[in-house]
């Protein structure tokens, strides 16, 4: 049995996050990457450094491969990101300079990227990370050039571009009622009130293993209220770092997070897809960017499933 047949008994879809280069390099993860799991979130090759380089000089042809192996496994794909403060082009800092020129270039690389992919990418993370943890907003040029405005503005200009697409706020710290997740929850549930086409809240749910705020009802009670108010959920981003933990507890920890945030999922009925950032511990950011002997995801440098892995097909099959 797969991840990927457990959950679709359940009608959830288990995804992970795909890069373009061990996807054609590493025969290990091309292999898990088809087999285990039912969605792919594109994880670099769609910001808008990768997919606009030079203004108005879209790069689609990475992406265009990663859609046409995601069609002969019948995988799902989830689009990552259309906005976003980070992974910029150089040429944006020169370019918006104000709200008029931020609105054209951001409406412009929105409209272009939905346009291109629809009827192969019907799930976008729209605007992502907005927030900082104390609840305001995070300066980025966005909010500097056009304001808060430019969140439901975002929303708006992928709708038009694609009806039936489902558009996601994503965001992490986010998975708990916190005074970050509160300001999101607030602005998001009255722009929604007002019409913007959000349908759903992503959360990352990056997890320090040894963070000890973690708890499984709280993330419970947060996932009923989003749903409550009217929103899709996913988890988009899991990963569990082991960093600051004994060795001997930490696979049970990481297998436990997990496993608890697995179980949340499935009993939210709101919440419809279960996706971890990365497969094997050798192509993960936290291995390259947080922590070399984090060991955050589900299969070891060889693409072994570790603890955490069974415990999710335990939770996928009861
Ligand atoms: O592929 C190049 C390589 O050729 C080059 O030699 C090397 C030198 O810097 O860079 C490599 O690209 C890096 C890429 O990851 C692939 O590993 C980029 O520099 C690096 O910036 C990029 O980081 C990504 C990061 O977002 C920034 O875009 C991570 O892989 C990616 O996992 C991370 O993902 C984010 C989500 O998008 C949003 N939520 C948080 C999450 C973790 O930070």
């Amino acid at each position: 049995q797969t991840l990927r047949k457990l959950a679709q008994d359940d009608n959830l879809l288990i995804g992970s996050s795909i890069r373009y280069d061990p996807l054609l390099e590493d025969d290990t993860y091309q292999r898990l990457a088809t087999t285990e799991f039912s969605s792919w979130t594109i994880e670099n090759e769609m910001k808008m450094d990768a997919m606009q380089p030079e203004q108005g000089a879209f790069n689609f042809v990475k992406v265009d491969e990663m859609v046409q192996m995601a069609e002969e496994h019948d995988i799902k794909l989830r689009g990552h990101v259309l906005v976003w403060g980070e992974a910029l082009p150089e040429w944006v800092s020169q370019q918006v300079v104000d709200r008029a020129s931020a609105e054209q270039v951001l409406k412009t690389h929105i409209q272009e990227l939905v346009t291109h992919y629809k009827g192969s990418i019907d799930t976008f993370d729209v605007v992502n990370e907005a927030w900082n943890d104390d609840g305001t907003l995070r300066d980025t040029i966005w909010l500097r050039t056009i304001g808060p405005d430019y969140i439901p503005l975002a929303f708006q200009w992928a709708r038009e571009a694609n009806p039936d697409a489902k558009l996601y706020y994503n965001d992490y710290g986010n998975e708990m009622s916190n005074a970050k997740s509160e300001a999101m929850l607030e602005a998001l549930s009255n722009w929604k009130k007002d019409g913007i086409p959000i349908d759903g809240i992503g959360m990352q749910t990056h997890v320090d293993a040894a963070d000890p705020r973690f708890s499984k009802n709280r993330i419970q009670e947060w996932f009923t209220r989003i749903e409550d108010a009217g929103f899709d959920i996913a988890v988009t981003e899991m990963d569990v770092k082991l960093q600051n933990l004994n060795n001997g507890d930490a696979k049970n920890v990481q297998a436990e997070r997990f496993g608890d945030v697995m179980e949340v999922c499935l009993d939210t009925p709101a919440c419809g897809e279960f996706t971890v950032w990365g497969i094997s511990d050798n192509h993960s950011w936290v291995t390259e960017q947080e922590s070399p002997n984090g060991k955050p995801l589900l299969f070891d440098e060889n693409g072994q499933p570790k603890k955490a892995y069974n415990t999710l097909k335990r939770k996928l099959l009861f």
